[in-house]
């Protein structure tokens, strides 16, 4: 029986990239049943009353796994971010970065494989902003105990399962004693009672950014709570040849949403021309999930035939603009498809 999977196209160029990826996923006979439902503004377009539109939560829950394209939030005024409360609905609590250099793809350095493991429920970003009196607005961070040490876990797990050997925690706790001194105490913690095979090293943000710019090889796993994992991702999707080519996963204990670490990009929206493949990898990602989850080696399968095809595609030079090929959203799929 084909499992299901819910596919969020999105809005921007998400209706492209994913329509692109399903195509790429079908091919590879990965044995799927798609149902679509809209997220952002595009629910809103499709007639629905709510940005996050119940029946779209619902049916994430039921089949417990989703592909999702990018959706827009508004900058300064407006609602909050759907892909916030997304994930902070259905408790997808680890968002999964991967981020690794690729034959065939321009970048400033060679040899990075790293993997960011961002908190994704809390932080910064869960929404408690007031503005207490005109011209005078606070934002409140928040730290909890057992969010810190679900994700460090997650983070050590993560990194033993795929023998890599150091998990590095970025943090601002010289300032924010508390609420990041809760996050890294929790991770040092954790690795010291049940993860002592792995290396573990606590390293402040801002220093760590130019030492990640500088050399990334030197990093492995990085975990850190949410806004600094959001902008950690971008700087290093730019090491890696740009967000074209960075995919991710937000993992919670029931289920799991997969997609790219790029946004709907209204600059090129409508032309075809986005770059599908980070929505692709994103997918591969999902189906290595399938297969672990599920106990079915044949999505596995499927996955490392997409892989295949991507990397050959790479290095043959058949590639969207971003990366200075000339081909379109389809186009690139098509090759894909082509290799598989
Ligand atoms: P963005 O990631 O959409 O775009 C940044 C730059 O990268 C743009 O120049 C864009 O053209 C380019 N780019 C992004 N993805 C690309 C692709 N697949 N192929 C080729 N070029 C690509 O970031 P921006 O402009 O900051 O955000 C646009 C909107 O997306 C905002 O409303 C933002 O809130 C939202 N967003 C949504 C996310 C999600 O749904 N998970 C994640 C990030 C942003």
């Amino acid at each position: 029986m084909a499992t299901k999977v819910v596919l969020i196209p999105g809005d921007g160029i998400g209706p492209e990239v994913a329509q692109a990826a399903q195509r790429v996923i079908d091919a590879a006979g990965a044995d799927i049943e798609w149902t679509v439902r809209h997220a952002g503004e595009a629910a809103l377009a499709a007639g629905e009353k709510a940005l996050l539109p119940q029946s779209t939560l619902d049916l994430i829950a039921e089949y417990g796994v989703a592909l999702k394209g990018p959706c827009t939030t508004p900058v300064g005024t407006g609602f909050r971010s759907v892909n916030v409360l997304l994930r902070k609905t259905l408790d997808l609590y680890a968002a999964v970065r991967p981020i690794r250099t690729m034959h065939g793809v321009k970048s400033r350095y060679e040899n990075v494989d790293l993997v960011i493991v961002r908190e994704n429920t809390e932080g910064l970003y869960a929404g408690i902003e007031n503005e207490i009196t005109k011209g005078v607005c606070t934002s409140i961070k928040v730290a909890t105990e057992a969010a810190s040490r679900r994700v460090a876990d997650y983070a050590f797990r993560y990194a033993r399962e795929r023998g890599r050997k150091k998990v590095s925690v970025f943090h601002k706790a010289n300032i924010m004693k508390l609420t990041d001194g809760l996050f890294i105490r929790c991770a040092r913690e954790v690795h010291d009672a049940q993860y002592q095979d792995i290396a573990y090293e606590e390293v402040i943000v801002d220093a760590a950014c130019m030492k990640m710019v500088q050399d990334p090889t030197k990093f492995d796993v990085i975990l850190a709570e949410n806004l600094y994992g959001d902008i950690l991702s971008d700087l290093c999707a730019g090491l890696v040849g740009g967000l074209g080519v960075t995919p991710g996963a937000n993992i919670g204990e029931k289920g799991a949403v997969f997609e790219a670490v790029h946004g709907s990009a209204p600059d090129i929206a409508g032309k075809g021309v986005a770059n599908p493949l980070a929505l692709v990898m994103s997918g591969v990602m999902m189906l290595n999930w399938l297969s672990a989850t599920r106990g079915d080696p044949k999505f596995r399968e499927s996955a490392t035939r997409i892989r295949g095809a991507y990397d050959r595609a790479l290095t043959e030079g058949a590639v969207t603009r971003d990366l200075g090929g000339t081909l379109g959203t389809m186009e690139f799929a098509d090759a894909l498809v082509k290799r598989l």
